[in-house]
């Protein structure tokens, strides 16, 4: 979708349909303009709507260039937050595809926040809610007619609103990257494949991207991602992503891990099919976020200097597979009983945060739909977020927590007492690779905390990375949740006096 910022006359833009959020607050002056651009008919409408957030109403008046108007309701609007513009943006994209419009001018509100970052906000809610994956679909009719084009219309500021528009364009379409990864068919989604993806976007986009094969895995000893490989016919890839800016803010690097599972049975600790095995093609949603995000910071240029980690296989019940009971040797050196396949996750994410030891990391933010446990707690809007404690703990959350809810993907504390790691103690090993039902979520990032010496933040997005019933800018299927989080995360970090 091309997307662009103009200063003409609202009644002068010749599009299919023009859209005017209109709040509570100045819903009489909002009124009085459009009915002296437009005529009656506005007035007409009004029996209809009175800008109720995200209720609306089209009319198609004479005076108008534009082919259709309709008034898009905004609330109140001291409470419009940028959740709340992208939520009334993508109700403007849904209106958008059920008339077959495409081109759409959108007139910028005067919300309570600057015109940068309305206008970044209303650009992503657009985007990314007229996003539909039709990768598979072979009838021509059944298709989603695309919005070619999106015109915002401001009054004043416009450089600052075709900042925020281009910025809230390129974070949009690195996230659909990551949506588009996570909703392909898993017969085409191999280890492989998944590397090979990571290779082309950082050809395309000018960061690096370095795929190891199964032989160098085997010689770094990844222990953890090759017991989970073993009952798969298809080899394991480790792909690391490097962005080396000129001049970084950060003097060692951050480092992204993201959980690489392209297709996850449960192992011989088989899954169930319905509403559990059947979404399983997206347990690579946190490898497909840390792609996506490479891809806004290389295209964004943000002077961080990062490193990206992608242990991937698919989890499978193969005739060699990894048994329960089986001791592995990990990357890092330390034996972990398997006494359940499922929990795979953290084995190759653990194999990963070992390996990230040797860059000597300033931070290292893993992400990974790693536990059911984090669904059930937090549902599907919000993830789990945890880090280590020591020095900078509570401020590094705190950031995560605030680029949630800058950024909408959310996430939401959990709490790692020392005394959760003892449902790891095992036997025979140094730890388990489960710790029982209770505290699921805990105990999991407690077992990856093991491998780590280093600041660390854990996010667990197993809720909201792949829904079933959609939200206002997030179809079903893939969200790409993860990428506007971290994107904002690093953008705070790359300049912190600049942010609001
Ligand atoms: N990939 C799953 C977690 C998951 C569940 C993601 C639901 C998305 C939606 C993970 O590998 C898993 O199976 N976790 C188990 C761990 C258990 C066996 C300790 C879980 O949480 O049930
Ligand atoms: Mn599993
Ligand atoms: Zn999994």
């Amino acid at each position: 979708m091309k997307v662009s910022v103009t200063t003409i006359p609202f009644s002068e833009l010749d599009v299919d349909l023009l859209l005017v959020p209109v709040s509570k607050d100045d819903f009489t002056e909002s009124v009085a303009a459009l009915k002296a651009a437009f005529g009656e008919s506005v007035s007409r409408a009004l029996c209809d709507f009175d800008g109720e957030l995200s209720k609306s109403v089209v009319l198609y008046p004479e005076k108008a260039r534009a082919r259709r108007l309709a008034m898009i309701g905004l609330g109140d609007k001291t409470a419009a937050d940028t959740e709340i513009i992208r939520q009334m943006a993508a109700e403007g994209a849904a209106m958008a595809i059920a008339r077959q419009a495409e081109t759409v001018a959108f007139v910028i509100p005067n919300a309570g926040l600057d015109p940068e970052t309305t206008s970044q906000a209303l650009v992503e809610g657009f985007v990314l809610g007229s996003y539909r994956y039709e990768h598979y679909k072979t009838q021509e009719e059944e298709k989603t007619r695309e919005i070619q084009r999106l015109v915002l219309h401001v009054s004043d500021a416009e450089k600052t609103c075709r900042l925020g528009a281009e910025r809230g364009r390129v974070i949009a379409e690195c996230v659909i990257t990551a949506r588009d990864l996570i909703n392909l068919s898993p017969d085409e989604k191999t280890a492989t494949a998944l590397a090979r993806a990571a290779e082309k976007s950082a050809k395309k986009f000018g960061y690096g991207a370095w795929v190891w094969d199964k032989v160098l895995i085997e010689e770094e000893k990844m222990g953890g991602l090759l017991a989970v490989n073993k009952g798969s016919v298809e080899p394991p890839t480790f792909t690391v992503l490097t962005w080396e800016p000129e001049n970084p803010v950060n003097q060692r690097p951050i480092v992204l891990v993201g959980k690489g599972v392209v297709f996850d049975t449960g192992g011989l600790s088989l899954k169930p099919t319905k509403d559990s095995m059947d979404y399983m093609k997206s347990d690579m949603s946190g490898a497909a976020a840390v792609i996506g995000t490479f891809e806004a910071v290389a295209r964004l240029d943000l002077p961080v200097h990062l490193i990206g980690l992608i242990p991937a296989t698919d989890n499978r019940p193969g005739l060699q597979a990894y048994v329960p009971g089986e001791v592995v040797r990990m990357h890092s050196g330390a034996t972990v009983e398997v006494l359940n396949t499922d929990a795979e996750g953290r084995m190759l994410l653990a194999d990963a945060l070992s390996y990230a030891r040797t860059y000597k990391p300033e931070l290292v933010i893993d992400i990974a739909t790693l536990t059911g446990a984090a669904v059930i707690s937090l549902g599907k809007d919000v993830a789990a977020v945890m880090t280590n404690e020591g020095e900078g703990a509570q401020t590094r959350i705190e950031m995560m927590e605030e680029a949630g809810q800058r950024s909408g993907d959310r996430v939401h504390r959990m709490p790692m007492y020392a005394d959760f790691k003892r449902a790891l103690k095992s036997d025979v090993a140094d730890l388990k690779n489960v710790g029982g039902r209770e505290a699921s979520s805990i105990t999991a990032a407690k077992f990856l905390e093991h491998f780590v010496d280093y600041p660390w933040i854990h996010l667990d997005i197993a809720g909201p990375a792949f829904l079933h019933e959609a939200k206002p800018y997030r179809p079903r299927g893939g969200t790409g949740f993860g990428v506007r989080l971290l994107v904002d995360f690093l953008r705070t970090l790359a300049s912190p006096k600049k942010r609001r």
